[in-house]
């Protein structure tokens, strides 16, 4: 399942129609990245550039120019080479640029500084994201002081800048239905490697051990994770961002795992919370029904309409009325919201818009006012309570107890649909198949 060039090309044209004659957006792919001496970092291009091209060579700019009459869309790419792409492997070069990825023209990247000023001088309007890769803005700079300098010369200057990501980040914030197809494979992939992480858990295995069943479940599919995973035991579980994953098990305790794959360049996001030797003990169904009762509570409330912080909103109030009812939190649920008593145990937001970055791009605000929720919007719904040892007021029992359930829901035309849907979430679902 992979996107086809018409889906490339539709989001070039939709762009292109917002970005009207007189405009030029210049988009650079990302550059490689060292890890350490002669070792890189696997390539993932940016997913802006991804987004419009499909392209995935590094040392890349795409142009778009609505209304040029000789190329609308044109790539700049490497060369080729026999002698790189005998040790890099194979390069799609000019020729391929267009052939392969609908450029209708291309050239050579060595070329740029000669054939860019000559495109922006037939514009009034650049649109380029700044600050995102910055060497790249400092050759935007200098191109437009290139055409400064001819200005005696009769050569136009764009006169101004304009936010690419405002009106990209805006359509990546609405998925079409291809994009939700491959999302829901990213899901249900993400799905069968927590179901096999929770099969095979046990006390004395050490964290990284689980994680490697995440993994492989992972690439046995073409997939990649989306980002590090938490494997955290205990009290690692309380640690939101903790990424060593490789303290051993210990029976009793539990076990959170936040991973997710990214597939064909989308991500999921998955949390799940269970005890390492399958079994609740009554503190921690008490801690993990209030979450769960939490999650349930954002989700019925994503639906067209509703607001962005609706399920925040829906999130808080059912873990205030949780913690209250299990003697955490003392006092009137209104005032404990109003007071925001609740951080104490639940100190993050209940989610994030998700796409082909795991925390994905589109504002969360328009003006003043929350976002309203409209059919193809993707995010997670991620509640937790997290009550790490030494924790004041709250009895010992309780410690070292950090849940989290994450899903990923996006929304259609009648409410919502759970991407993320056929992996165990209540206590029962969960000890069934851990204890099956
Ligand atoms: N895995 C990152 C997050 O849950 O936001
Ligand atoms: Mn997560
Ligand atoms: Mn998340």
């Amino acid at each position: 399942m992979t996107l086809r060039k018409d889906e490339f090309a539709r989001r070039r044209r939709q762009l292109m129609r917002m970005i009207g004659k007189g405009g030029i957006a210049i988009l650079p792919a990302s550059t490689e990245k060292q890890r350490n001496n002669d070792v890189h970092y696997n390539y993932r291009p940016d997913s802006d550039f991804h987004y419009l091209t499909g392209f995935d060579e590094p040392e890349s700019v795409a142009v778009l120019v609505p209304g040029r009459a000789q190329a609308e869309y044109i790539l700049f790419v490497r060369d080729r080479d026999p002698l790189r792409e005998t040790w890099d492997g194979r390069r799609a070069g000019t020729d391929g640029a267009t052939s392969d990825y609908g450029a209708d023209d291309a050239f050579p990247i060595g070329d740029i500084d000669d054939i860019l000023p000559g495109l922006m001088e037939q514009c009034s309007r650049v649109y380029h994201t700044m600050g995102i890769h910055p060497e790249f803005d400092q050759h935007v700079i200098g191109w437009v002081n290139t055409l400064r300098g001819q200005a005696k010369q009769g050569m136009h200057t764009p006169q101004e800048f304009v936010a690419l990501d405002h009106l990209l980040h805006d359509m990546r914030l609405y998925k079409s239905r291809t994009e939700l197809k491959v999302m829901r494979r990213a899901a249900q992939i993400s799905v069968g490697a927590h179901i096999r992480a929770m099969k095979a858990t046990r006390p004395g295995m050490h964290e990284y051990e689980v994680m490697a069943e995440l993994l492989h479940e992972f690439h046995r599919h073409d997939a990649d994770i989306a980002y590090h995973p938490i494997v955290g035991g205990g009290a690692n579980a309380c640690t939101l961002h903790y990424h060593q994953n490789n303290a051993e098990l210990c029976d009793g305790d539990l076990l959170l795992i936040d991973a997710g794959c990214e597939y064909r360049y989308y991500a999921s996001d998955i949390t799940r919370t269970f005890p390492v030797n399958g079994r609740f003990s009554p503190e921690q169904q008490a801690v993990y029904e209030v979450v769960l009762e939490a999650q349930e509570a954002a989700i019925a409330s994503i639906r067209p309409g509703n607001h962005w912080n609706d399920p925040h909103d829906a999130a808080v109030r059912a873990i205030t009325q949780g913690l209250v009812r299990i003697g955490l939190l003392k006092g009137r649920v209104p005032a404990l919201i109003k007071s925001e008593a609740y951080r104490k145990f639940y100190m993050h937001r209940t989610g994030h818009w998700i796409g082909m970055d795991v925390h994905d791009v589109g504002d969360y605000k328009v003006g003043e006012e929350w976002r309203v929720l409209e059919p193809g919007m993707c995010m997670t719904v991620e509640p937790g309570i997290y009550i790490p040892a030494g924790t004041r007021g709250v009895p010992k029992r309780w410690w070292n107890i950090g849940v989290r359930i994450e899903d990923d829901v996006a929304v259609t035309a009648d409410g919502n649909e759970i991407l993320t849907a056929g992996l165990p979430r209540t206590p029962a679902e969960i000890e069934q198949l851990m204890c099956s």
